[in-house]
């Protein structure tokens, strides 16, 4: 069953189950022989003489419960890893990497806490951030100028599911000699997809959603497979200091040694979640990387060995409609996050997404009647029962007929430019 795969898609990475099982986590290491890895609690470490210290001196610089969990993500992204205490506290480490002055090349449809860092935190901090449709290749490649450093990508987006050719803009990138190329990876996770394999020079996850998997733990991990890089974010771990509890380290291994099985049935369930509403006589469009329909099929099967749970649909009518099918769900909890065994729902709009300008929301298609499904491990007919049953209740809410906004009515006063037909949004004027 692991070696099989989905057809048409990218084989699955061979011995993931076992490495993310056994990978560095050898019972004879300790003296108990425990199998399961113990949880080092400790802050600080007893040197033998000044300065003369075992392998640990304080866990903010490192910490043997960190340090097995770092093994077994370096091994399951193939790279070296790093940990962090959350996924944006991740971003923040890299970001570090730049000096005031360097420009980040984001694309333009993000998590809305990735947007809100470039926009409010990261441009008020001297960096120059511009916002790209990174789909076309073409694009990245006219808005880089000598003053970049970093593309951010996230693929698929959240939450309007585009699907970015990896490999295609680290070709891109990589003409561009000392500009980085980071990955964030947390809706695919590595059982699904390896950015550093399609030539991303970072690979970051929030750990918090697919890997840790049960909705428990914040944390966010970052893989590179160059030595130089590596030891500069070891570097900033440490001085920064946002680093995961030992705790929350043990629990996402834990979380690791079923990631495989659970992947395969977000995949069986969201593909079967995903036909049901494209079908469905009250839902508008279905946005799943999973769907021969999507723009992006043919790229997700090139590069991905499956797709996760992770969905956007439009129901039909107006917001009123989209608030009700929410309201009505049962087996769906209406929350922010994906990635859980638990399914959850969600309207970016108003949650996930709120901070990101309305006018830019409507055009990257994040309108009143977008709801995100993060499809779980429940049983497939609770799932198509509860949603039906909602999109049925949703209707007792009169429709009106959406109001579509031309793409110029909708970018007024946004700073942008267009650089050979792309157009390059601007945060920092
Ligand atoms: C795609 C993506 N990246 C990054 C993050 C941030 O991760 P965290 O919440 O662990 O900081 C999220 C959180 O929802 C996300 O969905």
């Amino acid at each position: 069953m692991a070696g099989k795969g989905t057809p048409g898609f990218l084989p699955p990475f061979k011995h993931f189950a076992t490495s993310a099982i056994h990978s560095g986590q050898e019972p004879e290491q300790w003296r108990s022989g425990a199998v399961v890895p113990p949880i080092s609690v400790s802050t600080t470490f007893k040197q033998r003489a000044p300065g003369e210290h075992t392998h640990y001196v304080y866990t903010r610089f490192g910490n043997p419960s960190r340090h097995i969990l770092e093994e077994v993500v370096g091994t399951l992204d193939g790279a070296q890893s790093l940990a962090y205490s959350s996924g944006l506290a991740a971003l923040l480490n890299i970001c570090h990497l730049l000096k005031t002055g360097d420009t980040v090349i984001c694309m333009d449809d993000v998590y809305g806490g990735t947007n809100r860092y470039f926009q409010k935190v990261a441009s008020e901090n001297n960096l120059k951030v511009v916002f790209v449709d990174c789909t076309k290749p073409k694009c990245l490649e006219a808005a880089i100028t000598p003053k970049t450093k970093l593309v951010w990508l996230e693929t698929p987006t959240n939450p309007t599911l585009k699907v970015i050719d990896i490999q295609a803009c680290a070709d891109v990138v990589h003409r561009h000699p000392g500009v980085l190329l980071a990955v964030d990876n947390s809706l695919m996770s590595p059982y699904f997809q390896r950015p550093l394999s399609l030539g991303a020079d970072i690979c970051m996850s929030s750990a918090t959603k697919y890997m840790n998997g049960h909705s428990d733990v914040l944390m966010g991990v970052i893989s590179v497979n160059d030595e130089d890089l590596y030891n500069q974010l070891k570097f900033l771990q440490s001085a920064l200091g946002a680093v995961p509890s030992p705790f929350d380290c043990y629990m996402c291994n834990r979380g690791l040694k079923t990631l495989h099985i659970r992947m395969k049935l977000h995949f069986h369930n969201g593909l079967a979640v995903a036909k049901f509403l494209k079908s469905h006589r009250r839902v508008e469009k279905v946005i799943y990387p999973g769907l021969h329909c999507h723009p992006q099929y043919e790229v997700t099967k090139k590069q991905n060995s499956g797709v996760s749970g992770v969905m956007s649909f439009y129901i039909k009518g107006n917001i009123k409609n989209a608030l009700a099918f929410l309201n009505n769900l049962k087996v769906f909890a209406l929350a922010e996050s994906l990635g859980g065994y638990e399914s959850l729902a969600e309207h970016p709009a108003t949650m996930t997404h709120k901070s990101v300008p309305e006018d830019v929301r409507e055009d990257l298609g994040i309108t009143e009647t977008l709801i995100r499904l993060s499809v779980g491990l429940e049983d497939e007919e609770d799932l198509l029962a509860d949603l039906d049953q909602a999109l049925e209740a949703a209707v007792t809410h009169p429709f009106s007929p959406l109001h579509h906004r031309s793409s110029s009515d909708m970018r007024r006063g946004q700073p942008s430019q267009h650089i050979n037909d792309c157009e390059v949004r601007n945060w920092d004027s």
